[in-house]
């Protein structure tokens, strides 16, 4: 009776919220063929004037009812428009090239002086936002899906995209079956309503998903346009990190990172970014040897919160200045009690870097061939102890008994 009732809210829930406000569009090429599909959610907030220093902020969502007019489907660049209410709208770019296509950008259009969404705006003016959401390395031929939520914030507006498929490209004008699933998707795990929840109380195991080895990147700065670089690393890197009492794991993808930082004499600066991750790692300089001095890294996972983890008193990754630092097994870096770091083939050069290539390298002391000696070592140890051990008690007891005898 009872489950029977559940079955039948979280069905109505699942339709309510699959029926809610998922924008579903086709546009069709002048052959009149498939050749863009989107099925996805859209939130907005936009901040606008209301008065002399005030203003007033507004949320609204993509409707289901929108016109596609001025969509284009060309060979190599789409554009998937979607007009909406009092003169709004929302234009998808997409560019592709031999293998790929991708998203360039997402113009938002929106009309002040629509007065049914934004109430007393003092301007009357038709405002456009672009965000450049990393889109990109969608395959040709498969269907882009992303789960999870990509928050654009520019200017006043911020977008929040979700449950988001979308096709550009579209072959032989049919959607494909194959999708290009987003990073955040991967990384998370984003537990859809089911209606399965009849079955008889099984405890809800989530098992962690393994993450496949973090992908190794090739990082690299240089003091201008013109020079080679003066600090150059490539690692792959995956990061731990505390979610209440769970620990998630998430691997940076290089594909989606932005390089910066700086090079200097006595320290210098990695910065890697991208749209969960921000780590800047800082190199010291001490005359002859450098070494990892700090690490701060953020992470925004695509649900929960987000983990800001700093060190700035480590000593680790040391080798000469004029030399690179190696480990190519995996590593493992304690940031804080919430947050660790996996390094996997590691090189690294922070200062001295000479026609872009790395010097000779100082190699941890997991790869060496000596770190066999370590169980051994522990073992000799532990045998010393308990001998210590051993020789101590039976001293003690002679002792005692040359104790008693002498009372
Ligand atoms: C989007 O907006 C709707 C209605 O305001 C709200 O119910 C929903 O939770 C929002 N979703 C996200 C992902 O912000
Ligand atoms: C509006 O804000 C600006 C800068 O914050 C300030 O100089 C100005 O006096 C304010 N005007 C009013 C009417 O409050
Ligand atoms: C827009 O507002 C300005 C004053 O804020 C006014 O002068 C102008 O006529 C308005 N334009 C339109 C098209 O309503
Ligand atoms: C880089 O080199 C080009 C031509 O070799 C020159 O025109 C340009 O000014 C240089 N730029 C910088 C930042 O040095
Ligand atoms: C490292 O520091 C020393 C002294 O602090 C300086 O002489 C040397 O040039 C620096 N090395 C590099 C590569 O910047
Ligand atoms: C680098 O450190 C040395 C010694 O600590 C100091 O003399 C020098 O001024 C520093 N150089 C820079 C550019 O900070
Ligand atoms: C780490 O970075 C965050 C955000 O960039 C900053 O607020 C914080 O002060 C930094 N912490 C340290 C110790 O540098
Ligand atoms: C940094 O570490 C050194 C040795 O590990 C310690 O002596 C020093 O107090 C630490 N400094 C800070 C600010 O934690």
């Amino acid at each position: 009776m009872f489950w029977c009732a559940f079955v039948v809210f979280f069905l109505a829930l699942g339709n309510e919220l699959h029926l809610s406000h998922a924008t579903e569009v086709s546009v069709n090429n002048t052959e009149n063929k498939l050749c863009l599909y989107a099925n996805l959610m859209v939130n907005f907030s936009v901040t606008y004037e209301v008065g002399v220093n005030k203003s007033e902020t507004v949320l609204f969502v993509l409707p289901e009812n929108v016109t596609t007019e001025g969509s284009i489907c060309n060979n190599t660049t789409s554009t998937l428009k979607l007009g909406f209410g009092d003169g709004h709208s929302w234009a998808v770019e997409f560019t592709k090239d031999n293998k790929t296509y991708q998203v360039d950008s997402i113009v938002f259009t929106y009309n002040l002086k629509d007065s049914s969404v934004f109430t007393n705006s003092t301007s009357n003016e038709t405002k456009s936002v672009t965000a450049k959401p990393r889109i990109t390395n969608v395959g040709v031929d498969t269907y882009y899906s992303c789960k999870s939520e990509n928050v654009q914030r520019v200017e006043s507006v911020t977008q929040t995209l979700y449950d988001v498929t979308l096709q550009a490209f579209v072959t032989n004008g049919s959607k494909s079956d194959t999708d290009t699933v987003c990073t955040a998707d991967l990384t998370s795990t984003t537990v859809a309503p089911t209606t399965t929840v009849t079955t008889t109380a099984a405890p809800t195991s989530t098992p962690t998903p393994t993450l496949p080895t973090p992908t190794t990147g090739n990082y690299s700065i240089a003091p201008d346009f013109n020079s080679t670089a003066c600090l150059m690393a490539t690692f792959g890197l995956r990061i731990g990190f505390k979610q209440g009492d769970k620990v998630e794991t998430i691997n940076l993808v290089p594909s989606a990172t932005e390089v910066g930082g700086a090079c200097g004499v006595n320290s210098s600066i990695l910065i890697l970014t991208s749209d969960t991750i921000n780590i800047m790692f800082t190199f010291s300089n001490d005359s002859k040897k450098f070494h990892l001095h700090a690490l701060n890294v953020t992470v925004k996972p695509a649900t929960g919160v987000a983990v800001v983890a700093a060190n700035t008193n480590m000593s680790i990754w040391v080798a000469a200045v004029g030399s690179s630092y190696m480990c190519n097994k995996e590593q493992t870096l304690t940031v804080t009690e919430t947050l660790t770091l996996y390094t996997f083939k590691l090189r690294v050069q922070p200062f001295g870097v000479e026609k872009g290539e790395f010097a000779t390298a100082v190699e941890c002391f997991m790869d060496s061939d000596l770190s066999f000696l370590v169980p051994i070592a522990v073992g000799v140890a532990l045998c010393f102890l308990i001998i210590l051990v051993l020789i101590s008690y039976l001293i003690g007891r002679r002792k005692s008994r040359t104790g008693y005898q002498s009372v």
